[in-house]
C-alpha cells in the first residue's frame, strides 16, 4: 500500500485517531470531551468542549517559541509602489491593540464584525482582532456593490464595520467609503460604529460619532488579551453564492479549522513552518481566508499580501517578480490569472528575467483547471502544476494531489485524488453510487472532516436543505463529475445555477431576480456560458412585457447598469437579448442547461418535457447575435 492509501485509509476509517493526532500541532487551553461529537447527527462537530483561540495559535505562540524576528506577512503592492514587511512580534503588537481597539467600541465574544477592504495588511489585523476578541468576523469582497454589502449587514448584524478610504484596482481609484455609506443607508441594521483604515491614495469624509480613524484609535489603544473560546464556537461567516438572491452564510468553526488548516500545508502543499507561501487570491474570499491568512499563519509562516493583477500591474512578469523577489516556494491562484498571462506573454518572455530557483510548486483552484492551461502553465514552469478542487463551504481543498504525503502523475482535467478525510463518491440522481467512470454527482460522505461548515449562520434548515437532504449520508458538493478506475477524480462545473467568472463564484438567480424588476421586463434566463478568458461569464435572454417596444441596445444598457450598480463589475455581465420565448419544459421549469449547452456549441438533445422545440431554434439565433453557438449543433 502507497503512503497516500494508507493515511486515506486510515482517515476515514479512524477519523477521531487520525484528527486527535492532527491536533497536537495546535495549542489548547482545554482539550476536548470528544474528537468527533456526532450527538446531532447529521450535524457533526468536531473538538466538542476543547478551549482555544484562532488568533493566539497564528500569531502569540510563534512569538513565544522564538519566531518573533520571523517575517509574518509581506505586502507587496505594486499599485501603490509599496512594499512593507511586518514581523510575527510587530503583528502580535499591530493585532492586540486594534483587538483593544474593537474592545473599546464596545466588541465582545460572540459579536459580528464586517470587514470590507482592499488588498492591505489591516484587513489581516482586522481579522485576527477579532479572533483575538472571540468577535465573528464576516470579510465582504471590496468588489461588491452596496446592495450585496447590505445583503450581508442584514443577515450578520454587525456591532462595528471596518473599512479602507479606497483601492486602485488596476489602474482605477475605488472609493469604499461611499459604497459603505450607501450600504448602511440601504440596510435595516445599522452598525453602532465603522473604523477607516485612511489610505493615502484617497481620503474618506467621517460621519461624526460613527465613524473613527484606524490611525487614531490605534495610537491611543490598549492592547487586548485572547479570549479562550470553544473549539466550536463561529470564527467567522462568509457568504457565498447559492441559486438565490440570498447569499449563504457560510460558518467555520474555532478549533477544526485550525487544526486543518495546519494538517492542509504541510500534508497538501508541503510547505513547513518558516517557508514563504504566496496565494494571489483576495482576503474576500475563501482562499484569502484560508491561504493568505490562517493556514500560513498557524504554521509559523511568511504570507504575502499581493495588491496587483496578474497582468497590467505593471506588466504579465508580476507573479514571476513577486515568487523571485520574496522566495515564495508555492505560488496558489486561479487558472484564470494564467490563461491572462499566457494572453498578454505567451512565450514567457517576461518569466526569463527572474530567477525562480526557491519556487516548487504552482497550485490552481477556484474553478476547473482546462487542459491546455494546464499544459502551458506546466511546459512554461517546468515545475508541478497542481490542479485542487475545493469550495468555500468544504474551507480547504476536497481533491488534491498531496505533495506532503505521496506525489502522483498529473492527468490533466483531473484534480486528483480525494484529500485524507473527504470520502468522495460519485452518485446517480437516484443517490446510488456509480460505477469508475460514469459522469454523476459529487458527493462526500459524512462526516466532513474538521474546518468544513458545520451549518449556515442562522439557518441550519437551509444548511440541511441546501447540503444534507438531497442525498442523506451524504454532503452534496452541487458539482458533477467522474472518478476513473484509477481513483482520479474529474470535476466537471456545477449542476446549479452557480457559475464562476474569473475565479469568482456568482448566482445567475441573482441575477435574474435583479433583471425582473425592470419594469419593461416579463421573464428572463440567466445562464453561463464559456468564456476564453474568465471561464464562463453570464449572458441573459429577455422577453419584453406585452406591448412595450423597447431597442434591444438600450435595454441591455439598463441591465448592465442594474447588475453592475446591484452586484458589482465582478459580475461581468455585458450581453443581454431579446427573445419572443423561453424554452420551458410543459411544467413551467426554464431549459437554462440546454441553452447554455447551445451557445457553447453542445451537442444537446431536445428535452422530451419541452413545452415547444421550435423555441430552441429562436433560441440559437439570439445567442449566434451575441458571438456563441457557431458551429452546427
Ligand atoms: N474591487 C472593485 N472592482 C473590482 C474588483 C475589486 N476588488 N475586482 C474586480 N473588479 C472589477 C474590475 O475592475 C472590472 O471592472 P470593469 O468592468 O469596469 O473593467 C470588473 O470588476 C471585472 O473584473 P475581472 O473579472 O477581475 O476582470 P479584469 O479584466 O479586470 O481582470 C483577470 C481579469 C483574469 C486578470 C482577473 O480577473 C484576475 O486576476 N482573476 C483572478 C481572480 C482570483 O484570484 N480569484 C480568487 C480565486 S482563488
Ligand atoms: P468557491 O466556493 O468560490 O470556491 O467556488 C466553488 C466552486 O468552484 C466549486 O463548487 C466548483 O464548481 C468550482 N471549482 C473550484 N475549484 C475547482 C477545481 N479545481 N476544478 C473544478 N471546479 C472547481
Amino acid at each position: 500500500m502507497g503512503k497516500y492509501d494508507e493515511v486515506f485509509r486510515r482517515s476515514i476509517s479512524d477519523p477521531e485517531g487520525f484528527w486527535g493526532e492532527a491536533a497536537e500541532n495546535i495549542d489548547w487551553y482545554k482539550k476536548w470531551d470528544k474528537v468527533l461529537d456526532d450527538s446531532n447527527k447529521p450535524i457533526y462537530r468536531w473538538f466538542s468542549g476543547a478551549e482555544m483561540n484562532t488568533c493566539y495559535n497564528a500569531v502569540d505562540r510563534h512569538v513565544e517559541k522564538g519566531r518573533g524576528d520571523q517575517t509574518a506577512i509581506i505586502y507587496d503592492s505594486p499599485v501603490t509602489d509599496t512594499i512593507q514587511k511586518i514581523t510575527y512580534r510587530e503583528l502580535l503588537d499591530k493585532v492586540s491593540k486594534f483587538a483593544g481597539v474593537l474592545k473599546s467600541l464596545g466588541v465582545s465574544k460572540g459579536d459580528t464584525i464586517i470587514i470590507y477592504m482592499p488588498m492591505v495588511p489591516q484587513a489581516a489585523i482586522a481579522m485576527l482582532a477579532c479572533a483575538r476578541l472571540g468577535a465573528v468576523h464576516s470579510v465582504v469582497f471590496g468588489g461588491f456593490a452596496p446592495h450585496e454589502l447590505a445583503i450581508r449587514i442584514d443577515d450578520a448584524k454587525p456591532k462595528v464595520i471596518v473599512t479602507a478610504s479606497g483601492a486602485i484596482e488596476g489602474k482605477k481609484l475605488i472609493e469604499y467609503k461611499p459604497m459603505v455609506n450607501k450600504a448602511i443607508e440601504i440596510a435595516k441594521h445599522k452598525p453602532d460604529k465603522c473604523v477607516v483604515y485612511q489610505r493615502p491614495i484617497v481620503k474618506a469624509d467621517m460621519v461624526d460619532g460613527r465613524d473613527h480613524d484606524w490611525d487614531d484609535v490605534i495610537a491611543n489603544a490598549e492592547p487586548a488579551q485572547c479570549v479562550p473560546v470553544q473549539a466550536t464556537d463561529p470564527l467567522y461567516i462568509l457568504y457565498t453564492s447559492g441559486t438565490t438572491g440570498t447569499p449563504k452564510g457560510i460558518v467555520r468553526d474555532n478549533g477544526g479549522h485550525a487544526v486543518a488548516l495546519r494538517w492542509s500545508f504541510e500534508n497538501i502543499y508541503n510547505v513547513k513552518p518558516g517557508e514563504v507561501y504566496w496565494s494571489a487570491s483576495d482576503v474576500g474570499w475563501v482562499v484569502g481566508h484560508s491561504y493568505i491568512i490562517y493556514g500560513p499563519l498557524l504554521t509559523g509562516c511568511t504570507t504575502i499580501i499581493f495588491e496587483g493583477k496578474p497582468v497590467g500591474t505593471p506588466d504579465p512578469g508580476a507573479f514571476w517578480r513577486v515568487i523571485s523577489e520574496h522566495g515564495a516556494k508555492v505560488l496558489f491562484t486561479a487558472p484564470t490569472a494564467f490563461r491572462a498571462i499566457k494572453r498578454d506573454d505567451p512565450d514567457g518572455e517576461y518569466l526569463k528575467k527572474y530567477d525562480l530557483s526557491g519556487f516548487k510548486y504552482l497550485f490552481l483552484a477556484g474553478e476547473r483547471l482546462d487542459p491546455d492551461t494546464y499544459h502551458w502553465a506546466s511546459k512554461l514552469l517546468n515545475r508541478p502544476v497542481i490542479d485542487h478542487w475545493w469550495q468555500t463551504e468544504t474551507g480547504w481543498p476536497i481533491t488534491a494531489n498531496c505533495m506532503g504525503i505521496e506525489e502522483f502523475s498529473i492527468k490533466p482535467g483531473s484534480s486528483t485524488k480525494p484529500v485524507p478525510g473527504f470520502d468522495v463518491q460519485i452518485l446517480n440522481n437516484d443517490g446510488n453510487p456509480v460505477e469508475a467512470g460514469t459522469e454523476g454527482l459529487v458527493a462526500v460522505k459524512l462526516p466532513l472532516p474538521p474546518g468544513t461548515l458545520p451549518t449556515l449562520w442562522q439557518a441550519e434548515q437551509r444548511f440541511l436543505e441546501s447540503y444534507i437532504n438531497p442525498f442523506p449520508g451524504y454532503y452534496f458538493t452541487s458539482d458533477g463529475g467522474y472518478i476513473d478506475e484509477d481513483g482520479y477524480v474529474y470535476v466537471m462545473g456545477r449542476v446549479d445555477d452557480v457559475i464562476n467568472v474569473a475565479g469568482h463564484r456568482l448566482s445567475t438567480g441573482e441575477m435574474e431576480e435583479i433583471i425582473a424588476t425592470h419594469k419593461d421586463v416579463a421573464e428572463c434566463a440567466v445562464f453561463g456560458v464559456e468564456d476564453g478568458l474568465k471561464g464562463q461569464v453570464p449572458v441573459g435572454l429577455v422577453v419584453l412585457k406585452t406591448g412595450i417596444d423597447k431597442g434591444e441596445e438600450e435595454l441591455q444598457q439598463d441591465l448592465v447598469k442594474m447588475i453592475r450598480g446591484e452586484i458589482g463589475a465582478i459580475a461581468c455581465f455585458k450581453q443581454a437579448v431579446i427573445v419572443k420565448r423561453l424554452p420551458k419544459t410543459r411544467s413551467g421549469k426554464i431549459l437554462r442547461g440546454t441553452m447554455r449547452k447551445i451557445a457553447d456549441s453542445k451537442k444537446y438533445s431536445v428535452p422530451s418535457t419541452i413545452d415547444d422545440p421550435a423555441i430552441l431554434d429562436e433560441v440559437k439565433e439570439a445567442l449566434k447575435k451575441m458571438g456563441y453557438a457557431k458551429e452546427n449543433v
